[in-house]
C-alpha cells in the first residue's frame, strides 16, 4: 500500500466552502490536516442540520474515522482551541481521541493580538482588514525567531509569554494604552489556563506521525485556508494574510515531502468574494454586488462582515491554477446564481491599454476587464440536481465554458450548503 497526500485549496480570496468539501471528501482518507493559517479562518460545515463553524480544528473532525492534525505551519491561539474543542466535545465529538496538535506549531499571545489591532488602527485608511486574531504579528515573531510554540507549555511558560510581552511593550511604548484595559490582564491568564487545558490532548513532533502514517500507506488529506490570492508572497500583497496558502504551504506546514503529493483540489466559487481591503477588478458596487451578497449569504463565518462581491474573475483562477498545480477543481454556490437573468464572467484584463489575461505586479493596474455575459437558467430545481444533465442548458454552458478556458475538469459542483447537494 502506498501512502499518498492530497490538497484541498482556496482559489482565490477564501471563504470559497472548503469546509464544506472537507468534510463531504473526509471518508476518503484517514488524516485530514491543517498546514497554515490560524482562526482567521472560519470553514463551515452542516452536519445532521446544525451549522458548525471551525477555525483551527479541521474540517475532519465530524468523521470519527478521521484523525485530524493541526500541523507546524498553524499559528494556535490557544484560548479559541480550548474554545472550539469544548463546544465540540458539548455536541458528543470526542475530539480527544481524534485531534492532534504539533509541538512546533507557534502560538499567539495577548499581545499579537494587541498588536494587530494597533497595526491596522495605524494604517488608518489603508489597513488590510485583518481579522484581528494576532496572524500578523505570531508569524512576524516566528520569522524573528522569538516566537513562543506548542511545546514549550511543558517547560517556563509563564516567563517565556510574560518576557516575550515585555520585548514587545519596551519596543512599542503605544501598546501601553491598549495594556491598561483590564480585559487584557484576564486574557493573559486566560492563556495561561487555556495552554495548561492544552496538556491533555495530543502533541508531539506531527512530521514524524504523517511520515509513518505514509510509510503504512495512509491517506492524508492537506486542508487549505484563506484562498491563493491571500498568499503573502502571490497574493494581492499587501493586502493578503502572513501565510503561505498555495501549496508550497504544505511542505513547509507539514513537513511532507512534495513528491508524495498526488491530487491538488482547487475549490472556487460561480462568482467572486474578498473579505477586507484590496483591489478587486471584478467588484459589483451596486444592487447586482448586494443582490450576490444576499443570495449567497455572503457575510464572513469569523468576523460576520459582509463580504465583497463580483464577477468570476478568470484570470485570477487561471493564475491560481498555475501556481498550485491543480489537477481538479470544484465549482460551489452554483445554486446562488439562479434567477439572474444575465450573469459574467471575465475573461481579460486591460492592463496599459493592453488586453491580457495574466495578473499583473499590483491588481489596481487593471484598468478595465473583458467580460463574457451569459444566459441566465432561472432554476431552483437546480439545488435538488446530482447530475450534470438535470442542469438546464444554459447553466451547462456556464461551467463548460469555465472548464474550456482554464483546461482543467470541474471534478464537482455544489448546489447548496448541504453535504449532499452536489453534483459528482
Ligand atoms: P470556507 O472558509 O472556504 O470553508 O467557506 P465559508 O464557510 O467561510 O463560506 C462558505 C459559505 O457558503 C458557508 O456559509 C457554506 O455553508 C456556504 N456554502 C457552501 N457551499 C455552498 C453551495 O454550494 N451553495 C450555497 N448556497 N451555499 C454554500
Ligand atoms: P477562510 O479559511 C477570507 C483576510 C482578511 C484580511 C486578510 C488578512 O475562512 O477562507 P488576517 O486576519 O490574516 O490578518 O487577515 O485576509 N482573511 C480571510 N478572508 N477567508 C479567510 O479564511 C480569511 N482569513 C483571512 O479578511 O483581508
Ligand atoms: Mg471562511
Amino acid at each position: 500500500m502506498k501512502g499518498k497526500v492530497d490538497v484541498l485549496l482556496g482559489a482565490v480570496w477564501g471563504d470559497e466552502g472548503k469546509g464544506k468539501i472537507v468534510d463531504y471528501i473526509t471518508p476518503q482518507y484517514d488524516i485530514v490536516c491543517r498546514f497554515q493559517g490560524g482562526s482567521n479562518a472560519g470553514h463551515t460545515i452542516y452536519n445532521n442540520g446544525i451549522k458548525h463553524v471551525l477555525h483551527l480544528i479541521p474540517s475532519g473532525i465530524f468523521n470519527k474515522n478521521c484523525i485530524n492534525v493541526i500541523g507546524n505551519g498553524v499559528v494556535i491561539d490557544p484560548i479559541e482551541l480550548i474554545g472550539e474543542i469544548q463546544t465540540l466535545e458539548n455536541l458528543g465529538i470526542d475530539v480527544k481521541s481524534n485531534l492532534i496538535i504539533s509541538n512546533k506549531a507557534h502560538l499567539i499571545l495577548p499581545i499579537h493580538k494587541l498588536i494587530d489591532k494597533q497595526n491596522e488602527e495605524s494604517k488608518g485608511k489603508s489597513k488590510i482588514g485583518s481579522t484581528l486574531k494576532g496572524i500578523g504579528p505570531t508569524y512576524t515573531d516566528k520569522i524573528s525567531r522569538s516566537g513562543i510554540r506548542v511545546g514549550d507549555i511543558f517547560g517556563n511558560l509563564q516567563k517565556k509569554s510574560s518576557d516575550l510581552t515585555s520585548e514587545h511593550l519596551y519596543v512599542n511604548k503605544n501598546l501601553d494604552n491598549f495594556c491598561l484595559d483590564p480585559q487584557n490582564f484576564k486574557d493573559r491568564q486566560l492563556f495561561i489556563e487555556a495552554c495548561e487545558k492544552l496538556k491533555d490532548y495530543t502533541i508531539v513532533d506531527t512530521t514524524y506521525y504523517l511520515n509513518q502514517a505514509l510509510l503504512e500507506g495512509k491517506s492524508i488529506l492537506a486542508e487549505g485556508a484563506q484562498g491563493c490570492l491571500l498568499d503573502v508572497d502571490f497574493g494581492t500583497y499587501p493586502f493578503v494574510t502572513s501565510s503561505n496558502t498555495t501549496v508550497g504551504g504544505v511542505i513547509t506546514g507539514l513537513g511532507l515531502p512534495a513528491t508524495k503529493i498526488d491530487k491538488v483540489i482547487g475549490i472556487f466559487k460561480s462568482y467572486t468574494t474578498r473579505v477586507g481591503s484590496g483591489p478587486f477588478p471584478t467588484e459589483l458596487d451596486d444592487q447586482m454586488g448586494e443582490l450576490l451578497r444576499q443570495k449567497g449569504q455572503e457575510f464572513g463565518a469569523t468576523t460576520g462582515r459582509p463580504r465583497r462581491c463580483g464577477w468570476l474573475d478568470l484570470p485570477l483562477l487561471k493564475y491560481s491554477c498555475m501556481i498550485n498545480g491543480i489537477t481538479e477543481l470544484h465549482l460551489m454556490k452554483l445554486d446562488v446564481l439562479n434567477d439572474f437573468d444575465k450573469i459574467k464572467i471575465c475573461t481579460n484584463y486591460i492592463v496599459d491599454g493592453k488586453i491580457t489575461d495574466q495578473v499583473p505586479y499590483d491588481l489596481d493596474e487593471v484598468e478595465n476587464v473583458d467580460y463574457k455575459e451569459f444566459d441566465g437558467w432561472n432554476s431552483e430545481d437546480i439545488m435538488k440536481s446530482n447530475h450534470f444533465t438535470d442542469l438546464s442548458w444554459n447553466c451547462q454552458n456556464y461551467v463548460k465554458f469555465i472548464e474550456k478556458y482554464l483546461n482543467i475538469p470541474i471534478k464537482l459542483i455544489s448546489v447548496g450548503p448541504d453535504r449532499n447537494q452536489v453534483i459528482t
